[in-house]
């Protein structure tokens, strides 16, 4: 498919990062834009462990958007050891809270308070599992024993394998996959198991982050994976297969923090999601699938109806700008200083 525009039904990011206070405000409109919902991480410091954290947070996002914008919020919990599973039954019956993240503990940015051991939540899995709540998974091992780039494979491995026979109806999402190992889990995994995928796993692979020197904006965990391996996720994105739908993972950091003797992992993808995606797709010639990956997959799963209005791209350039405002700094986004091919009409 090779024509000009493109007009698709609004599309969903099914895995983003809003932050809170003023770096909320700066970045909710991004997503805003183009996105009808997205399912809100809960890693704040302290994170969003309960229902009433949850639905406090929500207000904040909610004052924070744009006054003309119907975008909403789809909130989750942080699983730690202390989550009991009454709280479960209280988010099932919020209407707001929509999965519970599990991080293992130490893995990635604000983790600490993640699980140490899924054995110690059992409980409240059994009771996801009851309710029908999805279980989010950052699907990497944190055995410092193991090679940053195999966290992924062997997380499958020793923890993904077991639970999916210990908890066979429990729904789960490995998000951000980011090897063709998780891709294949995923594929011959039955329909209530799925998994979301970025746009800069499928636009970068790991020489991204050593381009003539090192770059910290190309930094994000899980962290780019080889070539092979990028090749596996846009094929898994782009075959029609509803076990794989949109989630950014759009995660804006202050430059500071990234650009420093141990930067914060997380790329911000926001200001030009959709057109990102739509960048990968054209690359395989398969904008034609655009729309089932970014619009249809996501809600399908989560059981929500699908968006009722459209947007339209453009294979339009445009320069992303070197900065965007953050809070009382500044986040550098992804091709900051470079074009974008496709265009939000
Ligand atoms: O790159 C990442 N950034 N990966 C994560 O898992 C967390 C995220 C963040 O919150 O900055
Ligand atoms: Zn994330």
């Amino acid at each position: 498919m090779s024509s000009a525009r493109l007009e698709i039904t609004r599309p969903d990011d099914w895995h983003l990062h809003l932050r809170d206070g003023a770096a909320l405000g700066a970045v909710v409109a991004d997503t805003a834009r183009q996105f009808a919902r997205a399912i809100v991480m809960p890693n704040l410091k302290p994170p969003v462990t309960t229902v009433a954290q949850a639905e406090a947070y929500r207000g904040r996002i909610l004052a924070g958007l744009p006054a003309d914008t119907r975008f909403q919020p789809l909130m989750t919990l942080y699983l730690t050891e202390a989550t009991v599973p009454d709280e479960i039954a209280r988010a099932k019956a919020s209407g707001f809270v929509h999965a519970v993240k599990y991080y293992p503990a130490g893995a990635t940015t604000n983790s600490q308070a993640g699980v140490r051991d899924l054995a110690h939540v059992y409980p409240v899995l059994e009771a996801m599992e009851r309710h029908r709540l999805p279980l989010l998974m950052h699907g990497e091992v944190t055995d410092p024993a193991v090679d940053i780039f195999d966290r992924e494979q062997a997380f499958i491995e020793r923890h993904l394998i077991p639970l999916r026979a210990r908890f066979p109806q429990l729904r789960m999402v490995l998000e951000h996959i980011t090897t063709r190992a998780a891709a294949e889990f995923i594929r011959e995994a039955p329909a209530h198991v799925g998994a979301t995928i970025t746009a800069h796993h499928l636009l970068l692979n790991r020489n991204a982050i050593f381009e003539g020197g090192i770059r910290p904006h190309h930094y994000c965990l899980p962290v780019l994976k080889r070539e092979t391996h990028r090749q596996a996720l846009l094929e898994a994105a782009t075959n029609g297969d509803p076990h794989f739908f949109l989630g950014t993972d759009s995660a804006p950091h202050a430059q500071h923090a990234k650009e420093a003797a141990c930067g914060c992992a997380g790329i911000y993808t926001a200001h030009a999601a959709i057109e990102l995606y739509a960048e990968a797709f054209d690359s395989l010639g398969k904008l034609d699938r655009l729309e089932a990956f970014a619009s249809f997959h996501g809600p399908d799963f989560y059981g929500l109806p699908r968006n009722a209005d459209k947007i339209t791209l453009e294979r339009k350039p445009w320069t992303v700008p070197d900065t965007l405002p953050f809070g009382d700094s500044v986040c550098v986004p992804f091709r900051a200083g470079q074009d974008v091919a496709w265009s939000l009409a």
